[in-house]
Formats: C-alpha cells, structure tokens, sequence
C-alpha cells in the first residue's frame, strides 16, 4: 500500500499510528534516499511507542535503544561495510528480544532481515514537496498497521 504524507504533520500522524499498534518482536525496515525522512518518521513511531527521549539519526552509532512503552532499537546499517558487522554489535539479541527495531538502509543487511519485517519504502516527490510511504508486509502485525493507518489516509495499491 502506498499512502501519501503532504507535510510533516502527516508523518507525524502516520509514525504515530504506526507506533502505537506496534507488538513485541516487530522489525520495521526504512529505505529511501539521504533526506526522505527515515529518521523523521521514527520519530514519530516512538511517539506513538509512548518514548519521551529525543530520538536521533544513528548513522554515527548504527544502534540506539530508547525505553517507552516497548523498547526500540533504531538501527543505520548506512555506513557498515557488511553484515559481520552488524551481527558484531550484537544484532541477534536486539532482532530477538521483545522491543521493536527499526533499521534504516535495511537493504545493506538484506540477510539479517526476518520474513516477517514491515518495509516501508519513502521517495520524494520534489516538484510537489510530498513523501510516498510505501508500506508492505505479512503476517499480523502488518495487516493491523494497515487497517488503523486506513482509517485515517487514504492507502493505494502498488502504482
Ligand atoms: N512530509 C515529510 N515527511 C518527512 N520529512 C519531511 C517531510 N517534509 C519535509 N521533510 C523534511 O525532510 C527531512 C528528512 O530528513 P531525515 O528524516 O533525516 O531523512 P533520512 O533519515 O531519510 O535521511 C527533514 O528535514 C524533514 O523536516
Ligand atoms: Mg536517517
């Protein structure tokens, strides 16, 4: 499904949305260019997972915990050179506890990714200064997001 963020606030609604449905164990995968608003859109989810902390880019860090309403690692595997790496910085524990993660540039580890990760895909749209969140998935968790986000956006097939 592909849903449309006209301004900050929709990311904001649409991170919140997705933050407050989340379950234990989810991986939420974010691709996009430098600037498509990854990081924007956590966080808003951790909004929505009840994080008072300020979460910020992890490109330098690659891992940050926050404490809320579940845990969430935010990951960016953008400067890693190889999935050794991430696992060296203890990746299985985070990909198998009960928080929630979520990996910026998840493409770059494509094969630590579990089956039943969330991705979420967002281009720019510079002519009319839009994001289109291109969200897919299996499984519960997914199908839950998209029934509450429909409530609110209107949602579009694949184009
Ligand atoms: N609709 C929108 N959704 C998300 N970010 C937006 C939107 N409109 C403008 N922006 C801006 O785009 C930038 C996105 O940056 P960031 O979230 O750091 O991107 P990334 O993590 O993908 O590199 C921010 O400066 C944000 O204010
Ligand atoms: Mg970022």
């Amino acid at each position: 499904m592909i849903i449309t963020s006209d301004n900050l606030q929709d990311t904001d609604k649409i991170g919140k949305i997705i933050g407050e449905n989340l379950k234990s164990g989810t991986v939420i995968c974010l691709e996009g260019d430098l600037g498509a608003g990854k990081t924007t859109l956590t966080q808003s989810i951790a909004k929505g997972l009840m994080i008072d902390d300020y979460v910020t880019s992890p490109t330098f860090t690659i891992i940050k915990e926050y404490s809320g309403r579940l845990n969430l690692y935010h990951m960016d595997a953008y400067r890693l050179d190889s999935e050794d790496d991430m696992y060296d910085l203890g990746y299985d524990e985070y990909i198998n506890s009960d928080g929630v993660c979520i990996i910026e540039w998840a493409s770059k580890i494509k094969g630590l990714i579990p089956k039943t990760a969330i991705n979420i895909r967002i281009s720019i749209d510079f002519e009319n200064d839009k994001r289109y969140m291109n969200i897919d998935g299996k499984g519960e968790q997914f199908d839950i997001i998209k029934e509450e986000l429909g409530k609110v956006f209107s949602l579009r097939g694949h184009i």
